[in-house]
């Protein structure tokens, strides 16, 4: 199966680009920028990678980003990664970036914008990858905050596909960020967000009608409240799940009890991704696998998954026909 499983075109909706840093390349940028990182060998890195939830993920999650100063440092992360996927028979991949973090230290929003494209053209050159590009702003942080970097992006939104809403949801409902969504939704940018990780289910209800977004990332709480099951299943809201990241960031306790299968058989349009492929345990390959394993779904369930992905995606109607042909050859 795992073979099996490393050939079905997959497609990854719900990856955080600063959340790919392994700690051999955060090591490396370190030396690089003449940063000391609090660590003193690599599996000191990964010893520390033991979460309690989404906050203490968080905390060494924008540590860990510092490293991150120059365009040249954003490109070799995000080449890395696409490298890995690739590997893992990932054929397209749809990447947030939280510019606000960087912005908070001093990098200018150009240094990320321009890295990560040179790395998503050449991805797409050599690998054959084809890659969307997601801001992200931080539900942690004022409101006022995120439409600033809204008003300052100016002509790169014209390499944005959508934007998202990410970091500490407890506290910090979709409402919040009504006014930054509705001016996105006036500049003519699809909308995602964060919904039910954490936060209740009425975060995915707020996130439908308030933020008016195209998919919601996580959901995994929406199972908690029956009415907005029912329009998620009827309106096909496509919900970006990540099994290893709920794992390890102890949304549930064991993949087993995850609510994975009950959402399938509620009829969701679900999809898996890897969230934080370099803190949670691994990309996609390993969460299709983690799946097979606590699950035991078969062929036909993967390929629903690997479509339902292709059918959510930022991507070419050309490009979807054939990744749909591939998986249904698969
Ligand atoms: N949830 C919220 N914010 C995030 C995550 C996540 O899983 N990963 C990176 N930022
Ligand atoms: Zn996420």
């Amino acid at each position: 199966m795992r073979d099996w499983l490393k050939t079905l075109p997959k497609a990854e909706l719900h990856l955080h680009i600063e959340g790919t840093l392994e700690p051999e390349l955060m090591f490396e940028l370190a030396g690089r920028n003449g940063i000391t990182l609090p660590y003193d060998s690599i599996e000191a890195v990964r010893r520390a990678y033991d979460f309690s939830d989404l906050q203490s993920f968080l905390d060494l999650y924008y540590q860990g980003m510092a490293v991150l100063r120059t365009a040249d440092d954003f490109r070799d992360l995000a080449m890395a990664y696409f490298r890995r996927a690739h590997a893992e028979g990932v054929v397209h991949v749809e990447l947030m970036f939280d510019p606000q973090a960087h912005l908070a230290r001093g990098v200018a929003l150009a240094v990320p914008f321009e890295g990560l494209q040179r790395a998503m053209r050449q991805a797409e050159r050599e690998l054959g990858l084809s890659t969307a590009l997601i801001l992200s702003f931080l539900r942690d942080r004022p409101a006022e905050e995120a439409m600033a970097v809204l008003d300052q992006a100016g002509d790169y939104l014209a390499v944005v596909d959508a934007v998202g809403l990410d970091s500490a949801e407890r506290g910090n409902p979709p409402e919040k960020f009504a006014a930054v969504f509705a001016r996105a939704r006036d500049l003519g940018l699809p909308r995602v967000a964060h919904a039910g990780e954490e936060g209740p289910a009425d975060y995915v209800r707020q996130a439908l009608d308030v933020l008016d977004v195209c998919r919601i990332d996580h959901g995994v709480r929406s199972l908690e409240d029956p009415a907005l099951v029912e329009r998620l299943r009827e309106s096909r809201v496509p919900l970006t799940v990540c099994p290893l990241s709920n794992l390890r960031l102890k949304v549930v306790d064991t993949l087993e009890a995850h609510p994975l299968p009950a959402m399938l058989d509620a009829g969701l349009n679900l999809t898996l991704n890897s969230d934080d492929p370099a803190y949670f345990g691994g990309g996609m390959l390993e969460n299709f696998l983690a799946c097979r394993q606590a699950f035991g779904w078969d062929r036909e369930t993967f390929r629903r998954l690997a479509r339902n992905a292709v059918e959510a995606a930022f991507m070419t109607p050309a490009r979807r026909e054939m990744l749909l042909a591939r998986i249904d050859a698969a």
